[in-house]
């Protein structure tokens, strides 16, 4: 893969302002030179992800994820490095270079969706086949029609090892291909054998009409009941969603969640063509993200059991941080919408649809149950739960309804209870706003801790490595006057001698140091904490004797390691040892 030039990154750089190209994605709040939103790449309540204008960089104090303009989009679309940078080229008008733009990732790509195509057509064809009559037999008794087959383009996996490779290398595909789309997979003996073997194939459609991946049942009670595609060049597991190229033509603005393939194919046969599922485990922020893109509101229809209805919880935290309105279907008269269709027909789901409930609703609901309402202490109890709950949605039209039912059920007074949800409400505000506050002025976070795994155990060390670090970013010059005090054995911690290298070689060059340029040498939680080095500027007196004062200070730690007094030390206290020098 070709790296791309400074003075081209340096383009994107000032072409691609960091506010504009995040703002699409996150509702920032701007104040100073930083601005704060919610984290587009984990789930979070209060807003960490934090963005400094005068360095053009991102930091999620949250899940330590960082870096520049180029690294978010990477991030956000799922794009490889090098298919970023085009994106934000061709975004500002800024041509690609002429020797330089790699264009194998895309031809990758597009053979990886032909490959997958021909792997459909070759498990539906066998389905139709005399070899597939069990399979065909199995969907025709779950209840499916022709239609419904082919309109899913349902598939079946030959009881065969190696079905699919050779009709895969037949079709011109070599070995490595069928590998890396994880059609076939290697043993531990090194044979490389079918992925899916004697199983009822379901293809994944993104919404661009490509086959990504599939899921394969078994046809008995064994087990693992799914195999499903693992992660390729095309397909993020955490971000599949099955059926969503149906559910997306639908006219209407709804969109049905449910657990599984079988649950939407049985909404879809009765009707309901709006039926999707999140693929995988757990529901993802990705997924949400995805479906939020087609639908204002989503209605929950997860399993009636125990385990339905914890993921029902679990799933409206992950909806509520995108704008869709959130309802939750109440299932009754079976475990599943694919038992109660064909229990008791589309007539009955449809009437569970219309009666599905917000997500407030649910979770006051649920929580009324642990309480008992006849006591006068069990009251006040739900009460203070209750308020805690509808405080944490925003939504002041909410307080009002719910105020209402409440004082209502309860027979106290609605002022009071609105009163008490604006106070709380005000409250979670300020603290939220305090602790954010908080993080973005010391440098002790966890993701910290997590990016430089060392850090801890040396922390006077690394705090003196991270000091330098920073100095170095700020001020390029100084490099020459302490490069001859200061060799990579000095560090004590081995991320931050990974850094001194990458800068060194940069500041050797005369090439510039922004995190953009290093892109492509740290992973994410890395960059991020270059990022937070980049921030430690205001507690910086920038001069060459504090690079000495570290550097020192490194030497003697990596003698001593007298790590115990080091943890104990605060940030002031570290901070003032240098300034006594000066
Ligand atoms: P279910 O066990 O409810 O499957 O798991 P289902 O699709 O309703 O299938 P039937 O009705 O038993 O035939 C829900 C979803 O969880 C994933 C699949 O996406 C499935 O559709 N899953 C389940 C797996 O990926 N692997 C498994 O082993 C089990
Ligand atoms: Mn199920």
């Amino acid at each position: 893969m070709m790296r791309f030039s400074d003075e081209f990154l340096k383009e994107i750089r000032e072409k691609n302002d960091i506010v504009d190209v995040i703002s699409p994605y996150v509702n920032l709040q701007i104040r100073g030179s930083t601005a704060k939103g919610l984290c587009p790449f984990h789930n979070e309540k209060t807003a960490s992800f934090t963005v400094y204008l005068n360095t053009q960089s991102y930091y999620c104090f949250g899940c330590g994820s960082g870096g520049d303009a180029i690294t978010f989009i990477k991030n956000a679309e799922g794009l490889h490095y090098s298919d970023a940078v085009a994106f934000l080229a061709q975004k500002s008008g800024i041509p690609l270079p002429q020797d330089g733009y790699d264009d194998t990732v895309a031809k990758m790509k597009r053979r990886m969706f032909d490959a997958n195509r021909d792997a459909a057509k070759f498990f539906h064809a066998t389905l139709m086949s005399p070899e597939g009559k069990t399979c065909l037999d199995y969907f025709l008794s779950r209840g499916l029609t022709m239609e419904t087959i082919r309109h899913f383009g349902l598939g079946c996996a030959p009881d065969k090892w190696d079905a699919l490779i050779r009709y895969m290398k037949k079709k011109g595909y070599s070995e490595q291909e069928i590998l890396e789309a994880d059609l076939a997979r290697k043993t531990k003996n090194g044979h490389v054998v079918d992925t899916y073997r004697n199983r009822a194939m379901f293809p994944i459609i993104d919404v661009n009409g490509s086959v990504i991946a599939f899921g394969g049942r078994v046809l008995d009670d064994s087990k693992p009941k799914y195999v499903n595609t693992s992660d390729t060049l095309v397909y993020k597991k955490s971000q599949g969603v099955f059926a969503l190229n149906f559910a997306k033509k639908g006219t209407g603005k709804t969109i049905i969640l449910c657990e599984g393939y079988m649950d939407v194919i049985a909404y879809h046969q009765a009707g309901f063509e709006n039926a999707v599922a999140g693929l995988g485990t757990a529901f993802t922020p990705e997924q949400a993200k995805l479906i939020s893109k087609y639908a204002e509101e989503v209605i929950l229809s997860y399993d009636s059991d125990e385990a339905g209805q914890k993921a029902t919880r679990r799933t409206i935290g992950i909806l509520s941080k995108t704008p869709v309105r959130i309802k939750v279907a109440r299932l009754q008269g079976g475990k599943d919408p694919d038992e109660i269709i064909k229990k008791y027909g589309k007539d009955k789901m449809q009437q569970i649809l219309s009666s599905a409930v917000g997500d407030v609703d649910f979770e006051l609901t649920r929580e009324k149950q642990g309480y008992n309402l006849s006591s006068a202490d069990g009251k006040v109890a739900y009460l203070g739960r209750a308020v805690e709950i509808l405080s944490m949605t925003n939504n002041p039209i909410h307080w009002d309804v719910y105020a209402s039912r409440l004082s209502q059920e309860l027979d106290v007074d609605k002022k009071a209870i609105v009163s008490q949800i604006e106070r709380k409400a005000k409250q979670n505000h300020r603290r939220e706003t305090k602790a954010n506050f908080d993080k973005a002025t010391t440098f002790d976070d966890e993701a910290m801790k997590k990016a430089n795994p060392d850090r801890q155990k040396y922390l006077v060390a690394a705090k003196a490595e991270e000091t330098l670090i920073s100095l170095l970013l700020h001020n390029p010059d100084f490099y020459e006057k302490i490069k001859s005090r200061l060799s990579e054995d000095d560090f004590s911690t081995s991320l931050n001698c990974r850094i001194y290298r990458l800068l060194s070689q940069k500041l050797e060059q005369k090439r510039p140091v922004d995190v953009t340029y290093f892109a492509e040498d740290l992973n994410d939680e890395e960059l991020g904490y270059l990022v937070r080095l980049e921030c430690m500027r205001e507690n910086l007196s920038n001069t060459v004797n504090e690079c000495l004062d570290c550097i020192k200070r490194m030497k003697e730690e990596k003698i001593e390691r007298n790590t115990k007094q080091a943890s104990d030390m605060t940030d002031d206290e570290w901070a003032s040892m240098f300034k006594k020098n000066q």
